[in-house]
C-alpha cells in the first residue's frame, strides 16, 4: 500500500503545480495586448494543461486503487474527502474551458477575477490533506 499511497501523492503535487500556475499565467494572459505575447501564454497554457491531466489522471487512479483495495467500506473523511475532490475536477474542467476562451479571444474576465480564482486550489488543498491525513470523522 505505501508504493501506491506514494505515486498518489507524487501524481498529486504535479496536479497542483499547474493548478496554482495556469490561473497565473490566466492572470497576465488577461493583461496580454501584443500579439506574439498572446500567441506564447496560449502555448504555454496549453503545455501547462497536459501536464494537469497527466497529475490528475494519476491521482485519481492511484487514489481509487487504495480506496478499493483498502478503504471499502468508505469512512466519512474519505466521503468528504472525494466531494471536495469532485469540486478539485470542476475547477480543472472551468480551467480547460477558460483556455480555449482565450484562445478564440472570447475571454470577458479581468486580471483582476482570475487573480481571485487563483485562490480557490489553495483552499482545496488545505481541506483536502487536512481530511487526509488527520481523518478527523
Ligand atoms: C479521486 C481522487 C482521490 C481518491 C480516491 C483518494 C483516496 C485516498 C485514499 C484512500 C488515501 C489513503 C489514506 C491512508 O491510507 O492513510 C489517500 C491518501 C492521501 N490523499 Fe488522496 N485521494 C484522492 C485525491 C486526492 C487529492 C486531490 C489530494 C490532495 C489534495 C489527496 C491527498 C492525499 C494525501 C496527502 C494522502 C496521504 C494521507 C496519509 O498518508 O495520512 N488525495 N487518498
Amino acid at each position: 500500500m505505501r508504493w501506491v499511497l506514494a505515486f498518489h501523492i507524487i501524481f498529486m503535487v504535479a496536479w497542483f503545480a499547474g493548478l496554482f500556475y495556469l490561473p497565473r499565467l490566466f492572470v497576465y494572459h488577461a493583461d496580454a495586448r501584443d500579439e506574439p505575447g498572446l500567441q506564447r501564454f496560449a502555448t504555454m497554457e496549453r503545455r501547462l494543461f497536459i501536464m494537469m491531466n497527466i497529475g490528475a489522471a494519476g491521482t485519481i487512479v492511484f487514489g481509487l486503487w487504495l480506496v478499493f483495495e483498502w478503504w471499502l467500506p468508505l469512512p466519512g473523511w474519505l466521503q468528504a474527502k472525494l466531494a471536495l475532490v469532485l469540486l478539485l475536477i470542476a475547477y480543472h474542467i472551468y480551467c480547460r474551458k477558460l483556455m480555449t476562451d482565450f484562445r478564440s479571444g472570447r475571454n470577458r474576465h479581468s486580471a483582476r477575477f482570475f487573480r481571485w480564482f487563483n485562490e480557490f486550489p489553495s483552499l482545496l488543498l488545505l481541506a483536502i490533506v487536512i481530511l487526509a491525513v488527520v481523518k478527523p470523522f
